[in-house]
């Protein structure tokens, strides 16, 4: 067929496979089920999933005595029948917080049994299956302040060290991620990310890795050097890092010009990665412009991802391919 790659194999999951490493994309159960190109592309490219809200507070437990699961089990069956692994996404945030919890009035005596059986239950259901758990997910501000969040105002910074704890407990082979946004080069943010993860290693909280988001924009992205300085500091931490949501945003139309800087981008991290040896996961935030929650969020911004509205690879997929294929 016209325009699919893969054709000769060489697709970013064989590559990505023959250097050790996951390459992965966040998935939505809709188009998964309704739209074959989509779960076909998945298999073909990827060896890493990410359900993109399935496994949210709010999807998975939206009353207090009931949990659902049809949507995660959907993603995990389709990773099982297709040799990938998943991400877990994600277990304590502040957003996709059902009714039920956030109007209960909860005092922190109460909301601590409530979050310990929310983590038991969801990641005990998919032990054994699912490898990697963003077990927190930006509990820090731009700022690198504690986000003030409805877990922090009623339960304090504690929550963080007792969710990873309960994870581990709930499934111990599962790698544990802190995740957060704005800290994938230096600065303040990434400089806040290490100290709390630094923090939790030395009080002894089974934390595996650091998840860096990289949402990114065209026109501001970190430099690939300090994003390498950031990944060596983790990994003098003893802390793996999973690249875990990206995707780098076009403003207005997305001109060849511009898709050539964007492969550029996508390049540059992945090569910084793979330079790495604890950076073991490259995970893009869906993988198609159809499926892409850049422009409902950003108006006026999308195209971030490597492959087109109609599932074509982009100037950026081939950058991908190259990066992974130079030793
Ligand atoms: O499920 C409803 C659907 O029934 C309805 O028809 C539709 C109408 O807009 O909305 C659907 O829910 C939306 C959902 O995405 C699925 O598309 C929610 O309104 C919308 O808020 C939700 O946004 C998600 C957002 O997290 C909040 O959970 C995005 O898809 C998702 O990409 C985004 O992902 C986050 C990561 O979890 C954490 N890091 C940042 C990243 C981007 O914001």
């Amino acid at each position: 067929m016209l325009n699919r790659p893969g054709q000769t194999g060489e697709t970013l999951r064989s590559f990505a496979q023959a250097r050790g490493r996951y390459i992965g994309a966040a998935v939505a159960p809709g188009p998964l089920l309704g739209e074959p190109v989509y779960a076909e592309t998945l298999a073909r490219e990827f060896n890493m999933l990410t359900p993109e809200n399935a496994l949210k507070f709010g999807r998975t437990h939206p009353s207090r005595d009931r949990y659902t699961f049809q949507d995660a089990d959907a993603i995990v069956a389709f990773a099982q029948a297709n040799g990938m692994v998943v991400r877990g996404h994600t277990l304590v945030w502040h957003e996709v917080l059902p009714r039920w919890l956030t109007a209960g009035a909860f005092t922190r005596d109460e909301l601590l049994p409530i979050l310990h059986e929310h983590i038991t239950t969801v990641v005990g259901r998919y032990r054994g299956q699912i490898s990697a758990w963003d077990v927190v997910n930006e509990a820090l501000g731009s700022d690198g302040a504690w986000r003030n969040t409805f877990w922090y105002k009623t339960i304090g910074p504690e929550y963080v060290d007792l969710a990873f704890r309960w994870a581990r407990e709930a499934d111990p082979q599962a790698r544990l991620f802190y995740n957060d946004y704005g800290g994938e080069g230096m600065g303040r943010k990434s400089d806040a990310i290490y100290e709390l993860v630094q923090g939790m290693r030395r009080r002894g909280v089974p934390i595996d890795g650091v998840g860096l988001q990289m949402h990114v924009r065209l026109d501001a992205s970190p430099e690939p050097a300090e994003v390498a300085a950031s990944l060596q500091r983790l990994a003098a931490l003893g802390l793996a890092v999973h690249i875990t949501e990206m995707d780098v945003r076009i403003q207005g139309p997305a001109t060849e010009e511009k898709l050539t800087r964007q492969a550029s981008i996508y390049r540059d991290m992945l090569r910084v990665c793979l330079a790495a040896e604890n950076c073991g996961a490259f995970v893009f935030w869906g993988f198609t412009d159809r499926h892409s929650w850049i422009p409902r969020y950003f108006p006026g911004w999308g195209a971030a991802l490597p492959f087109d509205e109609a599932y074509r690879p982009k100037p950026a997929y081939r950058a991908l391919i190259e990066a992974l294929k130079t030793p």
